[in-house]
């Protein structure tokens, strides 16, 4: 079972960023994490950051036949991404967004998600381990059926 993980704008820059909304573990360390809790679970991963949309959207048209579902943390396409949500809603494949701060608790214009409403759920607020969380749920969705 293949599982796409895709991040937005900016979130190669984890690490440096504000430690106060996203934590301190950089890209290669979420990365890292997931790929032994992948190997846990025996899924296959395919990952790519991108601080291009269009490199994100062709990224997830190759990738979707073979793919299971989609762990997606958007960055700031998350409020204004709309043909990034039409992709991800093409594939017709499970979705779950995470955010490691809580959108829901900042500045006005971050509370708005274009893209949840193609997600089969959102996971905001709870740092690196949300990815990890994310894997875990997406995979239990898949092999349950339900
Ligand atoms: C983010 C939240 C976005 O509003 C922001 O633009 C990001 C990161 C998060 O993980 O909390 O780049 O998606």
């Amino acid at each position: 079972m293949k599982i796409l993980v895709i991040y937005g704008p900016n979130l190669n820059l984890l690490g440096k960023r504000d430690p106060a909304h996203y934590g301190t573990r950089t890209l290669s360390d979420i990365n890292d994490a997931l790929a032994r809790k992948a190997s846990e679970l025996k899924v296959e991963l395919a990952t790519l950051q991108s601080n291009s949309e269009g490199t994100l959207i062709d990224f997830i048209q190759e990738q979707t036949d073979g793919a299971a579902g989609i762990i997606i943390n958007p960055g700031a396409l998350t409020h204004y991404g709309l043909s990034l949500r039409d992709a991800l809603a093409d594939t017709g494949l499970p979705v779950i967004e995470v955010h490691l701060s809580n959108i829901h608790a900042r500045e006005r214009w971050r509370t708005k998600s274009v893209i949840a409403p193609v997600a089969r759920g959102q996971i905001s607020g709870l740092g690196w381990r949300g990815f990890l969380a994310a894997l875990d749920l997406l995979v239990q969705l898949l092999e349950e059926n339900d």
